[in-house]
């Protein structure tokens, strides 16, 4: 039966952020099959919206640049929040989640995880459930890694398989450009790739080094850039080659690093103003090496409520 209050909303609409990864330190597989990482989140400023209705059954719609790559089934993260939610309360998932989409699709940048923490808020809201912080988080670490990020956005340290976070200081806000590729490319595709790339190697343990974490404290991009790194970014360019032309046309228009972004194959570049934001992100569109170039900031903040 779904609890239907009368003083419920009729729609709930949440604000999610994308993210990059600004140290990706990746450790040898565990025997569970994830990595345990320490990885630093950055919430940036490219958002979907997705909104939730009631409705006779669960059902899911998308809007937006790669929408159709987007599964509207069960197994869309938006949907099995909206159900995980609804079983813990033993109430009916019934619902129809709109996705209003602009991050990237499979692009790295955490796009399907933002969709799952936008309608686990955005439910929670519309059944006036109130589960505390700690109870969303709980769920979001069970639909995904990257989810308990989306959730809590700015800036964080992800350790465990990433679910884990630490609110990290930022001093400023840092430009970003992001070079959308065509196509996307599976996480645990990359994540075998790096297992491949490193076997019989010694995989030292993830770590975030103090300079990442001064940097992002002092808000000075120079030393981000610096201090940029993505332990995924080899196993990235092995299954695209392509992406190496991308990383130097951002390097050569004036961006002060380049990076995969996750597990790609959205390509993050770090500048050191709006201006060369715009110049860096014209430079890449010119180029023909990807599909479009966003800009962008950070932090940004985590699953709004509109
Ligand atoms: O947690 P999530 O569902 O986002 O993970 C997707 C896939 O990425 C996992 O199935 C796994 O292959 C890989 N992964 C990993 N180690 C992590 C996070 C993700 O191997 N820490």
């Amino acid at each position: 039966m779904t609890r239907h209050r009368t003083d419920a909303p009729g729609a709930v609409t949440v604000r999610v952020p994308a993210k990059v990864n600004v140290r990706l330190a990746v450790g040898a597989a565990r025997p569970d099959g994830f990595h345990d990482l320490a990885n630093a989140f950055l919430a940036v400023s490219l958002h979907d919206e997705v909104t939730v209705r009631p409705a006779e059954a669960l059902t899911v719609t998308c809007e937006g640049p790669g929408a159709d790559l987007v599964p509207l089934d069960g197994t869309n993260l938006a949907a099995r929040a909206a159900t995980l939610l609804a079983a813990r309360h033993g109430i009916e998932p019934a619902v129809h989640i709109h996705i209003a989409k602009d991050i990237p699709v499979a692009g790295g940048m955490a796009g399907g995880s933002a969709d799952g923490a936008g309608a686990l808020l955005a439910c929670d809201t519309l059944w006036g459930l109130g589960s505390t912080r700690a109870e969303l988080l709980d769920i979001c670490a069970e639909l995904g890694s990257d989810v308990p990020f989306s959730l809590v956005g700015g800036a964080a340290l992800g350790t465990g398989r990433g679910e884990r976070l630490t609110p990290l200081d930022t001093g400023g806000t840092f430009h970003w450009v992001f070079a959308v590729a065509d196509g996307g490319l599976s996480t645990p595709a990359v994540y075998g790739e790096f297992d491949r790339l490193t076997a019989g190697t010694e995989v030292p343990a993830p770590e975030a080094p103090p300079a990442l974490l001064a940097a992002l404290r002092s808000g000075d991009a120079t030393a981000l850039a610096a201090a940029l790194a993505n332990d995924l970014q080899p196993a990235a360019l092995s299954l695209r080659p392509a992406l190496r032309a991308t990383l130097d046309t951002g390097l050569a228009a004036g961006a002060l690093a380049a990076i995969v972004s996750g597990s790609g194959p959205t390509t993050a570049y770090l500048v050191k103003d709006e201006e060369s934001a715009r110049a860096v992100a014209a430079a890449l569109t010119a180029s023909g090496t990807c599909r479009t170039a966003r800009t962008a900031t950070s932090p940004a903040a985590g699953a709004t409520i509109l």
